[in-house]
């Protein structure tokens, strides 16, 4: 069943093209692996989905559940169900991890107004609970929950931190956005097995990455290749293991 469709979606910076005529279904509990050489596009797809508001969409649509996003900013796509971690995460100073992932589960799709109905302490107290049992699996320790957000983390820890937000919103539709670089071997390990959790759940994901090292652990069920902003060849979990032997040659025009 598809949760995300993307039809003919082309998208420009200033002049300057980026993404051409981009068609991809997003399905159910199925894990989607896109990849392609640095600079074809992949960060910017992630980024015009989640509603980014620098780029500009000269043509095709995107829908969650049939509900056109268009016009819908990105707190609305994020209250629909839609979730990015990022490249590179912003520190947020200030807001620590915990408070911001309690104001955020109030407000998603799963969780739409539940603070604001029953602000009951028990409540409050689940959600303490879901936050602590999440981050003991992920083998993070508590005090991260109270530092402010990606404040001073390291560049794995910040990785994990978004897995957690992710683990925590339950999306519908999750993006990782290379959050298997800079990962040593465990995390690598811990954040995979967060993404075979979503799976599981029903999520549909979107896994932007440039290794196969992460694709060992969270198995794709599609591979899709990005050249130069358009989307040349999709296939199995083979698709990833060629592409590790030889490169994106065959695609790229001399
Ligand atoms: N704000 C910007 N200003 C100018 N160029 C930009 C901007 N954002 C993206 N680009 C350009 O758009 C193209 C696509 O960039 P994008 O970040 O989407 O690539 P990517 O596939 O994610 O690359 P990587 O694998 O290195 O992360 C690149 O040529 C990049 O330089
Ligand atoms: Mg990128």
């Amino acid at each position: 069943m598809s949760i995300l469709s993307i039809k003919n979606l082309s998208v420009q910076l200033e002049d300057k093209k980026i993404l051409s005529g981009i068609n991809l279904e997003l399905l159910r509990g199925k894990i989607h692996c896109l990849m392609g050489p640095n600079g074809s596009g992949k960060s910017t797809l992630a980024q015009v989905l989640m509603g980014h508001p620098g780029y500009l969409t000269t043509s095709g649509q995107i829908s969650i559940l049939g509900r056109n996003l268009e016009e819908k900013a990105t707190d609305e796509r994020a209250r629909l169900g839609m979730f990015l971690a990022f490249q590179n995460p912003v520190a947020v100073p200030g807001v620590s991890v915990a408070n911001l992932l309690r104001m955020a589960l109030g407000q998603n799709h799963n969780g739409k107004g539940r603070s604001k109905h029953n602000p009951a302490l028990n409540l409050v107290s689940s959600v303490n609970e879901k936050i602590l049992a999440v981050s003991r699996k992920l083998e993070m320790p508590r005090e991260f929950l109270n530092r402010g957000l990606n404040e001073e983390f390291s560049g794995g820890e910040k990785k994990k931190l978004e897995m957690l937000q992710a683990l925590i919103l339950s999306p519908r539709v999750a993006i990782f956005d290379e959050i298997d670089t800079g990962l040593d071997v465990d995390a690598l390990r811990i954040v995979a097995h967060g993404i075979s959790l979503l799976k599981k759940a029903g999520c549909s994901i979107l896994l932007i990455t440039h290794y196969q090292r992460i694709l060992k652990f969270a198995k794709p069920d599609y591979v899709h290749i990005l050249i130069k902003g358009k989307l040349v060849s999709s296939g199995s979990f083979i698709l990833a293991r060629k592409i590790e032997k030889s490169g994106y040659r065959e695609w790229l025009s001399p």
